[in-house]
């Protein structure tokens, strides 16, 4: 933990949530970034560490425990790391204190973190990562997949119970009001005019009242950005499309599941989940986390890439802080050990590029360079 050290201008509290499983290994390469934007400008960071996922319900008996909230509650940002444990692990546990129900969707809801960015990007240099054809993405991938992260199916009433047949049945309820869909609809096109210009609207119109719903509002937000270009795509054909030709995209915008879903797919056609950071924006608190999940497979072993959430605070640097040279700093400290050759233990160039890093090895090429930049800029 770093202490506030008065004679900075800037001071910022930052929440960490290393989490669980890999959580803490890739959170410690992260963190370093703080101490060299310290180092360099006239910035201090205060981190406060708190129990945040499966091992905070074993310690305190909850996943999102009391002391956490205060912690989030009073920091300027939120760094979290990956949640959960193994399917068997995560059977001692009540369902309602599982890391997803119990921590993850809590945390969002609390801070109406309803505008979750994910980008999905390989440089033209990194692209030998992707499982795609060289001929697909040889001007790499750069896509920035906007979720919307509070509503939808994922925070609708749920119930279970027996009908009158006697058969069991669920049931699960999609609701947005026109607020909700107008709020994430005008991030999305403020995004594309930062961008191209071109908003990929994703949705499901032929089948859900929802979609209908929703693209009823774009067309009365579109009002306002008549200068940016929509283009409409049911998100079956939107997931094929992101593997034959991903370079159509720049700014995509959907709801909650459908983001869950191709986000998950711009993962793969990367190559790796562990080039997945992001950022869930709310009205007044973020929080950054990596999009995959904790792989207790591999937890303890220093082979998990940390990209994902060294990149979750480049993204904050900027997104919170307006550090966009620092942010960029990060960025191209982490580009550029990638395009030096080297690789990390998930992604799938093992044979062309054989040189695998270890977590700490990242990490340590990745802060040696970033501490070149903020020296040189
Ligand atoms: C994600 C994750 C979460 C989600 C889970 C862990 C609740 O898959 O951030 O994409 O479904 O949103
Ligand atoms: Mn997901």
């Amino acid at each position: 933990m770093t202490s506030p050290n008065t004679n900075k201008t800037n001071a910022y509290k930052i929440a960490i949530l290393a989490g669980d499983a890999i959580g803490p290994e890739i959170m410690a390469q992260a963190v370093r970034v703080f101490d060299l934007v310290s180092k360099h400008r006239d910035i201090e960071f205060e981190l406060t560490s708190a129990p945040f996922g499966a091992h905070a319900y074993f310690e305190h008996g909850k996943a999102f425990p009391d002391q956490t909230k205060a912690i989030c509650d009073a920091a300027d940002a939120i760094l979290k790391g990956p949640v959960g444990l193994s399917h068997a692990e995560s059977q001692k546990i009540p369902v309602e204190e599982q890391a997803e129900r119990g921590a993850i969707l809590p945390l969002r809801a609390r801070y109406n973190t309803f505008a979750n960015f994910r980008p999905i990007y390989l440089s033209p240099n990194m692209a030998h990562f992707s499982p795609l054809k060289r001929e697909v993405i040889q001007n790499g991938i750069d896509i920035l997949l906007i979720r919307e992260l509070v509503g939808g199916l994922y925070f609708g009433e749920k119930e279970r119970g027996v009908n009158a047949a006697g058969k069991r049945y669920v049931k699960e309820t999609l609701e947005y009001n026109e607020d909700q869909v107008r709020q994430i609809l005008i991030v999305g096109f403020e995004q594309a005019r930062l961008r191209k210009g071109i908003l990929h609207n994703i949705h499901k119109s032929n089948v859900l009242m929802s979609s209908v719903f929703w693209n009823e509002i774009l067309d009365e937000v579109h009002q306002d950005y008549p200068d940016i270009k929509v283009v409409h795509l049911l998100v079956d054909a939107a997931a094929t499309a992101l593997c034959l030709n991903p370079g159509q995209f720049d700014v995509m915008v959907m709801e909650n599941m459908f983001g869950d879903i191709l986000s998950d797919q711009g993962g793969g056609i990367l190559g790796s989940l562990g080039l997945m950071p992001s950022a869930c924006m709310g009205p007044e608190k973020a929080y950054y986390e990596p999009s995959h999940g904790s792989a207790p497979d591999i937890a303890g072993k220093n082979i998990a890439n940390p990209y994902s959430m060294i990149g979750s605070v480049a993204m904050m640097l900027d997104m919170s802080f307006g550090l966009k040279a620092e942010s960029d700093a990060v960025w191209g400290a982490m580009k550029s050990v990638f395009e030096a050759g080297y690789s990390t233990a998930d992604l799938s160039a093992k044979d062309t590029h054989p040189k695998i890093l270890s977590t700490t090895e990242f990490g340590d090429r990745v802060m040696q360079e970033l501490d070149r930049l903020l020296a040189a800029t």
